[in-house]
């Protein structure tokens, strides 16, 4: 095919730059991305008891009645308005497939789905798979099964953001985090230990259907709006503010927990699911971002912006990429064996750049030195595509790994041309990447469905297919961007 011919109208942006974006590699997975606790309740028929998890920490931090401070960025939506993908499924995947002509999903694995209880007391495969909720692994089979029928191979983060019940008391902590006692990941060795377990369950419950996994989505966004900046933008349980030796410690364990993740998935899924000669491939998936000086000619804003991609993007992952952990965010790491090594890929969530305004001294003595980067302006949602070429760039020369894009996205409520100009342009910024060199191995857009947006309800739709939630039916409609998105997978590949 020519250049010429590929070169649909709704790539026109992607090629007016001669650069469509058929340069990506022949066995590039094109997905959408999904994430269990933000799509699966909300069920039409399904009892609710059956379709809604209620064990985790976000669902009690969003039903809960008890948290007056956080009014305001709490939407307290009931889950009942979300997309009902659990019962809904077959027919979401047969549009991922026949509409958007998709390779993959991405999707996660609700951890107190599988475990409404505590697991401590358990060793081994059979007595965890004897603890484990019989519904939720029915339903994961079935879901697997329907992606297999239609061609679509999964790729399975196990823990996007939520923590049981059992583990973690959102809530109480959020109250008082000193007289707390179920600490989540401030209860480090159980929660790695605990995870890790978890983890090696899966990878041996479903290896045979799964040959990709995700250890943490976005473990850096849980300690910032967990532990120090919680706020309308986006506030994690247990939504505490500037505690930073909570952050630092809720840090270690999610690198840790990683590692140890990771050596469970690969001891744990010996099965090659797909047949191309690899059992698991095993990454973690960060959120990454450039930073830019409010003013570039303002010394203090260009020195923040540094400290800022530093703290932000590089502490957290040259630890789980290279080994190299900086416990005081002091900028000196030491070497850590038993956490290098493991990482197959890294997979880049990518939204927006961040702006820094000013900083105060550069002390990265402390995880307190965040404080350093006050005021600090966290301009989300810029539109800013050349990032995503930059970090692919970055990962590329700092990392030397296989990248999978496993979000970028944007909200397209209007369905105005908003989603489709978004979408065209990160993906040619992408193949720029690919074309300089960069190991791009994936690209999933957040979401396929509208979904439930955290502490923001159902107020924030991302989906390729919108979703009512006030529609008992949970009809999807499909927005513009499926149509684009379709075309810019059917011309590259
Ligand atoms: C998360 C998703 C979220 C999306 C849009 C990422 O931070 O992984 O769960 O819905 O961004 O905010």
């Amino acid at each position: 095919m020519t250049r010429a011919l590929l070169c649909v109208p709704l790539l026109l942006l992607a090629c007016s730059s001669g650069k469509p974006p058929r340069d990506f590699p022949e066995r590039f997975a094109w997905g959408a991305a999904v994430a269990g606790f933000q799509v699966d309740m909300g069920c039409p028929t399904l009892p609710a008891e059956q379709c809604e998890d209620r064990r985790s920490d976000w669902y009690e931090f969003v039903t809960t009645s008890e948290l007056p401070d956080t009014n305001g960025y709490v939407a307290r939506d009931p889950l009942s308005r979300g997309p009902g993908f659990w019962e809904l499924y077959e027919q979401d995947l047969t549009r991922a497939k026949d509409e958007l002509h998709l390779g993959s999903v991405r999707l996660s694995l609700e951890w107190s789905r599988l475990f409404p209880t505590a697991t401590d007391a358990l060793e081994g495969y059979e007595a965890l798979r004897a603890a484990a909720d019989p519904d939720a692994l029915a339903g994961y089979h079935r879901i697997f099964a329907a992606m297999k029928a239609r061609g679509l191979s999964p790729l399975v983060t196990l823990n996007h953001y939520t923590l049981p019940t059992w583990l973690h008391d959102g809530v109480g902590c959020h109250k008082s985090l000193a007289n707390c006692t179920r600490r989540g990941w401030l209860d480090k060795e159980r929660a790695v230990r605990e995870i890790s377990k978890y983890a090696g369950f899966a990878a041996r419950e479903f290896g045979g259907e799964v040959d990709t996994w995700a250890t943490l989505n976005e473990p850096f966004a849980v300690v910032l709006s967990g532990y120090i900046f919680p706020g309308e933008e986006r506030a994690n349980p247990p939504a505490v503010t500037l505690q930073y030796e909570a952050a630092r410690t809720a840090m270690l364990a999610m690198i840790e927990a990683h590692a140890r993740m990771y050596d469970a998935v690969h001891a744990a899924d010996t099965a090659d699911a797909d047949g191309d000669g690899a059992a698991a491939q095993v990454g973690l998936v960060y959120a990454m971002a450039p930073a830019k000086p409010k003013d570039p000619a303002s010394a203090l804003d260009v020195r923040g912006a540094k400290q800022l991609f530093y703290v932000f993007n590089t502490a957290f992952l040259d630890a789980v990429c290279k080994g190299e952990l900086d416990e005081a965010l002091s900028g000196r790491p030491t070497r850590r064996e038993a956490l290098a090594g493991r990482m197959d890929y890294l997979g880049v969530n990518y939204y927006t750049r961040l702006t820094v305004a000013g900083a105060e001294e550069p002390q990265f003595a402390a995880l307190s030195s965040m404080t350093a980067f006050n005021p600090v302006t966290l301009s989300l949602w810029e539109d800013y595509p050349r990032g995503l070429y930059e970090m692919a760039l970055h990962v590329k020369e700092r990392y030397g790994l296989p990248i999978i894009v496993t979000e970028n996205g944007t909200v397209d409520p209007k369905d105005d041309g908003t989603g489709e100009s978004f979408l065209t342009r990160h993906v040619a910024a992408l193949a720029d990447a690919v074309r300089e060199g960069a190991d791009v191995r994936g690209y999933y857009w957040w979401t396929l469905i509208d979904n439930y947006e955290w502490n923001h309800g159902m107020g924030m739709r991302f989906g390729l297919y919108g979703v009512d939630p006030a529609d008992p039916s949970k009809a999807r409609t499909a927005r513009r961007t499926v149509s684009s998105y379709a075309r810019i997978i059917d011309a590259a590949q």
